[in-house]
């Protein structure tokens, strides 16, 4: 199969492509990526001569750049996105163009071409959980509290109306919260983690008391790749981690790994609109296609601070420039 990745340069897109490249001797990647401040091409060094691996650089917004390389490729995974709550509270604009519109363009060149087409979303499209009620499912109502998830719902939205419009050959992941290798050091884990060996303090949102449901980015791209190969076109499959803890047990577990007290806690002031919980029933994507997570948060975690203990260079890269800038201004406003 020849997939385009939107995206890939990111932190899932990244570890998707090692996936497919790595798991498929006869498959072939064409990666397209705007290269913003949360991508690294890096990531993905290990492919550069591989005649099987392609990199263009460009906006998924741009039409006739899009166009073409839809032609050449039986389906598209679409991960690029704007993807950052706190970014998002910041400025939307640019989630509305790459998120809702980018996503447009996008179905638009799969339309013209018939192909199939698989859109990465999130569970944050469904809104916030209180601590009693039921995790997310497939027919949980949509109530986007962000703009970063309502842009993402709309995305979703339109996914959804070409499948029944047009006939599109569709599917939609919403998956819990990512970490693993590759991450971008202004999410919550990998900021945590790097903050700690910089000696600097962490800043948790509120009470720490707002509950995610934490994916291991491995177990997250074998569900995608599963959707892709034999899921039921036009579906929707939630995919969840069975990782539900509250922000300051991953922060204690981390202080613990990394040897540090409570003294590098900083509670700051906390997000606007911010969601108290997230969770995933995945028993649709468990009965259907028999993918359940693999690796336990413990095991994630563990392995996660080993990658970023090794990969000191990359996170620096990553934690300079513009990602600075917006440090700097995300500050400010608290
Ligand atoms: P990321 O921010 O790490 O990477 C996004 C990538 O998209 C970057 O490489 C960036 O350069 C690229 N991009 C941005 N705008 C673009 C444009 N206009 N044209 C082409 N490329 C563009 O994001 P991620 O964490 O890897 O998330 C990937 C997808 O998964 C997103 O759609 C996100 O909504 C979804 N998702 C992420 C999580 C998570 O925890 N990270 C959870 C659920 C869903
Ligand atoms: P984040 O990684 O931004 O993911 P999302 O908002 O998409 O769930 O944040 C995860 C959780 O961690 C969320 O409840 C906000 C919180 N958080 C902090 O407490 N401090 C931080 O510095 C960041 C970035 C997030």
């Amino acid at each position: 199969m020849k997939i385009l990745v939107t995206g890939g340069a990111g932190f899932i897109g990244s570890n998707f492509i090692h996936f497919i490249l790595g798991t498929y001797p006869k498959d072939e990647v064409i990666n397209l990526d705007l290269l913003t401040y949360a991508s690294n091409l890096e990531n993905l060094a290990v492919w550069k001569d591989d005649p099987r691996y392609r990199f263009v650089k460009g906006s998924i917004t741009d039409a006739a750049l899009v166009e073409p390389l839809v032609a050449e490729c039986d389906a598209i995974v679409h991960f690029a996105a704007e993807s950052h709550v706190d970014r998002s509270i910041l400025d939307p604009s640019a989630f509305i163009e790459t998120n809702v519109r980018g996503t447009y363009v996008l179905l638009e060149a799969a339309k013209k071409h018939g192909k199939r087409f698989h859109h990465v979303s999130t569970d944050e499209v469904f809104g916030s959980l209180g601590l009693d009620d039921a995790p997310f499912n497939e027919r949980t109502p949509y109530d986007p509290r962000s703009p970063y998830s309502a842009s993402k719902a709309s995305s979703d939205h339109l996914v959804r109306a070409y499948f029944h419009t047009y006939n599109l050959p569709v599917t939609i992941s919403n998956c819990s919260n990512n970490y693993g290798p590759y991450a971008c050091p202004e999410k919550f884990i990998p900021l945590i983690i790097t903050n700690l060996f910089e000696g600097k303090k962490v800043p948790v949102y509120g009470d720490g008391m707002q509950v995610r449901d934490w994916l291991y980015v491995s177990d997250h791209c074998r569900a995608i790749d599963l959707v892709l190969r034999q899921g039921k076109i036009g579906e929707t499959y939630c995919v969840g981690g069975n990782g539900e803890r509250p922000n300051i047990w991953i922060v204690k577990q981390l202080l613990s790994a990394l040897g540090k007290d409570e003294s590098s806690i900083e509670y700051v002031k906390d997000r606007a609109g911010h969601d108290r919980r997230y969770a995933i029933d995945f028993s649709k994507i468990e009965r259907e296609l028999g993918w359940r997570p693999s690796v336990t948060l413990e095991e994630g975690l563990k392995n996660t601070v080993a990658w970023f203990k090794e990969n000191e260079v990359w996170w620096k890269n990553m934690k300079s420039g513009e990602y600075e800038k917006y440090y700097e201004k995300q500050y400010q406003k608290r």
